[in-house]
């Protein structure tokens, strides 16, 4: 009887594996297919993030002003979950976060955190390693910018 069944789960976990794999291997395995792939639709490049800041113009050397504007913003708001260095504390420490991501990416990030953490890949793999979902801190575009001003300021960027 134990065979049976043992026999039975070998079966069903044997045919969703193949369910699962039908397809996808012999893609990656044959090059040509990749010339046949469907161009960027929007899945491709998720360097940007998803949201409506598709450039964010950056300002050398950086804005003083915004700088100082973003520090209270960081203070009230994120300061509970971030730290400045590479340190984690909720969230990832932001040191070298200007690096890791574009301007965009922060900026959608931060003024529309639930449609990233739902669909952005980068966004999700955060979520599975800090196991906190960032709640939206209900930025304006201006104090966003001025946080991410603040952001470059710390990863001495000029
Ligand atoms: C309650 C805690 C919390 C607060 C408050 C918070 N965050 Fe976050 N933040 C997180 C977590 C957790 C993540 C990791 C992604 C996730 O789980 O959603 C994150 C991720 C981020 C990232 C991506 C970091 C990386 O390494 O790519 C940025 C940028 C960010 N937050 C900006 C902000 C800004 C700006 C504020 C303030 C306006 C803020 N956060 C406030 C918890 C928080």
């Amino acid at each position: 009887m134990r065979r049976k069944i043992f026999c039975i789960v070998a079966f069903i976990s044997f045919g969703f594996a193949v369910g699962c794999g039908s397809g996808t291997p012999a893609a990656n395995d044959a090059p040509t297919n990749a010339t046949l792939k469907e161009p960027a639709t929007g899945s491709a490049d998720n360097s940007k993030g998803k949201g409506k800041f598709t450039e964010v113009k950056l300002s050398h050397p950086l804005d003083q002003k915004m700088i100082a504007d973003g520090k209270p913003v960081f203070d009230t708001k994120c300061a509970a979950c971030h730290k400045l260095t590479d340190e984690k504390l909720v969230g990832p420490g932001w040191k070298g976060v200007t690096d890791r991501r574009t301007p965009e990416w922060i900026m959608n990030f931060v003024t529309n955190t639930d449609e990233m953490i739902d669909k952005d890949p980068t966004a999700q793999a955060l979520l599975d390693k800090c196991m906190v979902r960032m709640p939206n801190q209900h930025l304006s575009d201006v104090d966003a910018r001025n946080v991410f001003e603040f952001m470059r300021n710390n990863d001495g960027k000029n």
